[in-house]
């Protein structure tokens, strides 16, 4: 984490979390709006020094909360979203238009964009009439149980557990490149009883029903040893074609890091149409723009078909192609931020405006919450330019 002392601009000063909040995840800043400026934001009222504060800042702590943004414009999250990313293109990473398919994890909810802004998807919980014109919706929110090869028993979940439902960064994974950053803005959020995760060693990590989870790839990098960061640093990870639909009929492990199990895939001449040329493969260790000393371990569990790695000495490269082998080496690495400390849980305020570094952190979804209501923007561009490898793999 950078120095305590707190950074600001005109407009800004950055606040860390809390270390009871932020624990040893390293991830975390409140964003202060200064007294005497407008309180909502809006990219026009930012002078230079208070963008380049605000760019520091996402790469710093990874995750920045700025709270009471009701009222904030649609068209202010995509203006927001270009301050990471100079080839930003000018669509949603999911595509101009919204897809909704009940059988695919990403599509899984009725797909919705705010009627000012096509960048905007609206996303949340239960019934709503109204809504920016938008005559009557019900929006679901996913839950774990749908998702997962052995779901929490009706006893567990009535103990007030629930799961991290899907690890993962904003990416297609096929044809578009993903956004440097999602913006999310609650703007009905319920008032629900606590819930916990239970942790496989047997640790607990109280969250709010819905809490939106993050642990930090710079984390998680940390954690691995030297002789598995060395093997991180010089593997290339191929996606498959389609991912999604690749992986529709297949189920997550308990801790949503990857597939339980081989053999639901489907067949790659089944899928739907798809070229060699779009399907992504990238380094396995991300560079933070902003934290060049900074390596991130971004790997997205689900969609992984396969890894590359390079012998730096001698040039030679190992392909690992087994699904199995490929996603227990992947998860092993990836599993070692499965601890409550390492961890940042967002408790959901009403007018929230969450922006996280989608190519430094891993998100998930978590919480059941039954019939009440909730309501929410989200926003990640696709980008021009891939995510840049910490050191690049020969
Ligand atoms: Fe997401």
């Amino acid at each position: 984490m950078p120095s305590t002392t707190f950074v600001s601009s005109p407009a800004f000063t950055i606040q860390p979390l809390s270390p009871e909040l932020s624990q040893k995840s390293l991830i975390g800043a409140e964003v202060i709006i200064n007294p005497g400026v407008p309180q909502v934001l809006s990219v026009e009222n930012l002078a230079p020094e208070d963008v380049s504060v605000l760019r520091q800042a996402l790469y710093d702590y990874s995750v920045l909360v700025i709270r009471r943004q009701n009222g904030i414009e649609p068209t202010t999250l995509p203006q927001l979203a270009a301050i990471w990313d100079d080839k930003m293109i000018a669509t949603h990473s999911a595509g101009k238009q919204p897809i909704s398919d009940p059988k695919n994890i990403l599509s899984r909810t009725v797909a919705l964009r705010t009627r000012k802004c096509d960048a905007v998807s609206i996303i949340g919980n239960g019934h709503f009439e109204n809504y920016e014109g938008i005559p009557s919706v019900d929006l679901l929110h996913v839950e774990h149980s749908e998702f997962h090869a052995h779901p929490l028993t009706e006893e567990e979940i009535a103990d007030g557990q629930t799961r991290f439902y899907r690890w993962h960064m904003d990416m297609p994974c096929y044809q578009t490149l993903p956004g440097k950053v999602t913006l999310i803005h609650g703007i009905v959020i319920p008032d629900r009883p606590r819930q916990k995760i239970v942790f496989e060693n047997g640790g607990g990590l109280p969250v709010d029903a819905g809490a939106t989870a993050f642990v930090s790839g710079a984390r998680a990098f940390s954690l691995l040893t030297p002789e598995e960061q060395e093997f991180a640093l010089n593997t290339m990870v191929n996606y498959a074609p389609r991912p999604y639909e690749w992986i529709r009929n297949c189920k997550a492990t308990s801790d949503g890091i990857t597939i339980a199990k081989v053999g639901n895939e489907r067949a790659l001449d089944e899928l739907p149409e798809w070229t060699e040329e779009h399907v992504q493969a990238h380094p396995m260790v991300w560079r933070n723009p902003g934290r060049p000393d900074q390596p991130h371990l971004q790997i997205l569990g689900n969609c992984v078909r396969s890894l590359v790695t390079t012998d730096p000495a001698t040039g030679a490269k190992t392909v690992i192609d087994d699904l199995a082998e490929t996603r227990k080496i992947c998860r092993s690495l990836q599993k070692k931020t499965m601890a409550p400390e390492y961890i940042y849980a967002h408790a959901w305020e009403q007018g929230d405006l969450v922006i996280f570094h989608n190519q430094g952190v891993l998100h998930s979804i978590t919480g059941q919450l039954g019939d009440t209501k909730r309501l929410m923007w989200q926003c990640t561009m696709a980008s021009a330019a891939p995510p840049e490898a910490f050191r690049p793999v020969k």
